[in-house]
């Protein structure tokens, strides 16, 4: 357990990820900042009044400024506009930059010890607005992506295969977009390999299912977009990182020469614990997965060269 995790936006995402956290009972304090005035306070208060009920010990906090937050061992992000039928993630760049510019800025000077996990879209590019604001290093800035976009896979895959999703080992690497690389060379059942199970036209159908997951549900929706599966995704990172578990992790990280590619923000295997990213893992990849990653990566590079800081 940490003392202070602090969640960034109390909207749908924000708000769900403090309950899990809480349920998890991750932190001594979970802390909710959100511009929208009574929106925090009503949501921790309504949150800390199910601890009773669920039996957790974590005080929920909520707030419109950055005071409470002070010193906060981890900061998941969720703050900014989330997609409407018909947008794509990268139509939310201009307003989410401004604002994750905005609430980094406070996060430098409150807590400049803390991990930062992002959540808001478009992820890899908000990642380099919070590295570039922040000035933290690589070790402290995670971009959750990877972990919702393989979850969605294996989820797909149990149901076409009838099988627990607890068998599905998967890993979808490459930005957060129509670009991202599930590499169906990893993806196991039990360690049999899928493509033993299921055959290529399926595979590739639920291939592509998994590229338009978060689409699928914004059409759903209407209204916004999915909040279940990524807070849950978030809550996996920051478990991971305070129980230092030492998890293998699709996440966004920042490349240092890995995969032969640097000065970006892409869905690597990452190695969390205690201090963060703890390694970045290099896995063979085929010709055609290095170029589908290479293609992903230009994805992610025309936004970050639009935004402005
Ligand atoms: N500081 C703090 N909170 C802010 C700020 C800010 N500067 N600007 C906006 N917010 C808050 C809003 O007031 C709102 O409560 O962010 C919250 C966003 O909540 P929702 O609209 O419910 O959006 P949500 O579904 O939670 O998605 C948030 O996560 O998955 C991504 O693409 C999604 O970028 C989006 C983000």
């Amino acid at each position: 357990m940490v003392n202070t995790i602090t969640v960034v936006g109390a909207g749908n995402v924000g708000a769900t990820t403090a309950q899990r956290l809480a349920e998890k009972q991750l932190a001594r304090r979970v802390v909710m900042v959100d511009v929208a005035e009574g929106i925090p306070q009503g949501k921790a208060l309504d949150l800390y009044q199910s601890a009773p009920i669920e039996g957790y010990d974590t005080r929920i906090v909520g707030a419109n400024d950055y005071a409470e937050t002070a010193g906060s061992d981890i900061v998941v992000i969720t703050a900014g506009i989330a997609r409407k039928p018909g947008m794509s993630r990268d139509d939310l760049l201009a307003t989410n930059a401004g604002i994750v510019r905005q609430v980094c800025e406070a996060i430098r000077t409150t807590s400049p010890d803390a991990i930062i996990i992002m959540v808001s879209n478009p992820l890899d590019v908000m990642c380099y607005v919070a590295k570039r604001v922040t000035g933290f290093p690589r070790e402290r800035i995670l971009g959750m992506a990877g972990v919702l976009d393989t979850a969605r896979y294996r989820a797909f895959l149990a149901e076409a295969l009838d099988v627990s999703v607890r068998d599905i080992q998967a890993m979808v690497l490459g930005g957060h977009g129509d670009t991202m690389v599930p590499l169906v060379s990893y993806t196991t059942v039990s360690g049999i390999p899928v493509a033993q199970l299921l055959d290529r036209t399926r595979l590739d159908a639920l291939v592509t299912r998994t590229r338009n997951g978060g689409a699928e549900i914004v059409k759903h929706l209407k209204t916004g977009s999915a909040y279940y599966a990524p807070s849950a995704a978030a809550v996996q990172m920051v478990e991971a990182i305070v129980r230092d578990e030492k998890r293998i992790l699709p996440c966004a990280a920042w490349l240092e020469g890995e995969y032969g590619m640097s000065g970006l923000f892409l869905g690597v295997p990452c190695k969390l614990g205690r201090r963060g990213l703890e390694r970045i893992i290099e896995v063979e990849l085929t010709a055609a997965e290095r170029a589908e990653l290479a293609r992903s990566a230009e994805a992610v590079r025309e936004p970050m060269a639009a935004v402005k800081l």
